[in-house]
């Protein structure tokens, strides 16, 4: 098979990839190693910053978006028996995010590239990436009993933080900055009313918190757990009642109902440099990862596919070679700028074992300081939300 641009991984980032070259004339054939259903209902990220909401409106996949997507101005960090409201619209020029779940972005886009007769391979798992550094790279897959040659002119490696894109870069030519957090979050979908319309943030003695939401009628909650621990210790009663104590405040209440659907995700963060190779082009977490707590992982595929996209487009139309050069560089930008606001949020709203008294105390100044200043209340509202430039 050949197609223009072959794309590894039914991600936000290669299907959004697919979308975005589809508008711009340009084909593509995407191979996911997963089912349709199984892409479909995977649960996981749910903050949009402004810019990924503005980029899926105008990319004519954002209708369901605007209907159904909670649009928030701003969140709650809950610490010290006390409630403080950063609003982002006064810090930001106006600006919000939206709560929708990443399973309904990676629907949204199915099925936009499916009404276009855009080719998705399901259940295609890539095997490997071959020729690279050459003009004519290709993609090895396997489809049930079938092993099938992908010919591309370019591979977008869109094949999250497990795939097998990253390998295809010679070891010599990659630098890997990795850093492990000492926790984890253990989340859940629940059939209870958000008990909030917004997001807390909680600091507590137990460890952090989040309450967050999916629709009217469903909460999205986490709790910070230790990282080597599993499900089989945490029986639903355990996860609400660690959530009722972390989040308790004097005159609200959690409401609680079935829970849904629950997992553990490590907390990490890592960064390939460069994150493009010959002819392959690494993005979203194939090519980084950041811990969950500044809500960046998925907006960094959305960021990393437009400049993708682009540059390619301008390959493809005026030959112009700059923009797929300097591919790595711009993403790299912002990519660093995510991983600090991550490594940032995360260290002032998690229990670290081992810290004393000490450090407690310095996390709660810098919790009253970002509540109490408004340059540093600026400081996470602009970030949240998503800087435009970076
Ligand atoms: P993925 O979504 O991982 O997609 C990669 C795809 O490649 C997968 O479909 C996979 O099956 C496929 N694949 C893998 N190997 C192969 C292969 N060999 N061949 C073919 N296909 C392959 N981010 C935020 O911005 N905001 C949040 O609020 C947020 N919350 C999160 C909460 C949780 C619990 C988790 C786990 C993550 C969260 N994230 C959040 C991060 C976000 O979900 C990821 O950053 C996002 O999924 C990245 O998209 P992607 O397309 O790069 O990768
Ligand atoms: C959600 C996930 C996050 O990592 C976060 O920081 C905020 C919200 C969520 O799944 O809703």
């Amino acid at each position: 098979m050949r197609t223009q641009v072959g794309i590894v991984g039914a991600g936000p980032a290669g299907l959004l990839l697919s979308h975005l070259l589809h508008l711009e004339g340009i084909e593509s054939v995407v191979v996911e190693t997963r089912s349709r259903e199984y892409v479909e209902h995977r649960v996981r990220a749910g903050v949009l910053e402004h810019g990924p909401v503005e980029l899926l409106k105008q990319a004519g996949v954002g209708a369901r978006l605007v209907r159904e997507g909670l649009q928030h101005h701003g969140i709650e960090l809950r610490f010290g028996g006390r409630g403080h409201r950063i609003d982002f619209p006064s810090l930001t020029g106006g600006r919000s995010i939206t709560v929708y779940g990443q399973q309904e972005v990676v629907k949204d886009l199915i099925r936009a590239r499916l009404a276009a007769d855009g080719r998705i391979l399901f259940e295609a798992g890539a095997l490997g990436v071959d020729g690279v550094d050459s003009s004519a790279p290709l993609v090895r897959y396997r489809q049930g009993d079938h092993e099938g040659e992908l010919s591309c002119d370019f591979v977008a490696g869109c094949d999250g933080s497990h795939g097998i894109c990253r390998g295809a870069i010679p070891a010599g030519a990659l630098t890997v900055y990795e850093k492990e957090y000492p926790f984890a979050w253990l989340g859940i979908l629940a059939a209870a009313s958000p008990s909030t319309e917004e997001l807390i943030y909680a600091y507590h003695e137990r460890g952090f918190a989040l309450h967050s939401m999916r629709s009217p009628q469903i909460g999205r909650l986490y709790v910070q757990v230790r990282p080597d621990e599993t499900l089989d210790g945490w029986p639903d009663e355990r996860i609400w009642s660690e959530l009722q104590a972390r989040l308790a405040l004097e005159g609200w209440s959690l409401t609680e109902g079935p829970i849904l659907e629950k997992g553990i995700t490590a907390m990490r963060s890592s960064v390939v440099e460069p994150i493009q190779y010959g002819r392959l082009f690494l993005a979203g977490d194939a090519a980084h990862i950041v811990p969950a707590t500044g809500a960046k992982g998925l907006n960094l595929a959305v960021a990393d596919v437009r400049v993708l996209a682009e540059a390619l487009a301008a390959w493809y139309r005026h030959g112009r070679t700059d923009l797929l050069e300097r591919y790595s560089a711009t993403c790299l930008r912002r990519v660093w700028r995510a991983e600090h606001f991550s490594w940032w949020m995360t260290s002032m709203l998690h229990r670290f074992e081992g810290d004393g008294a000490f450090e407690q105390r310095l996390q709660l100044a810098q919790l009253r300081y970002v509540c109490g200043s408004r340059a540093a209340a600026t400081t996470l509202a602009e970030n949240y939300v998503g800087l435009e430039s970076v």
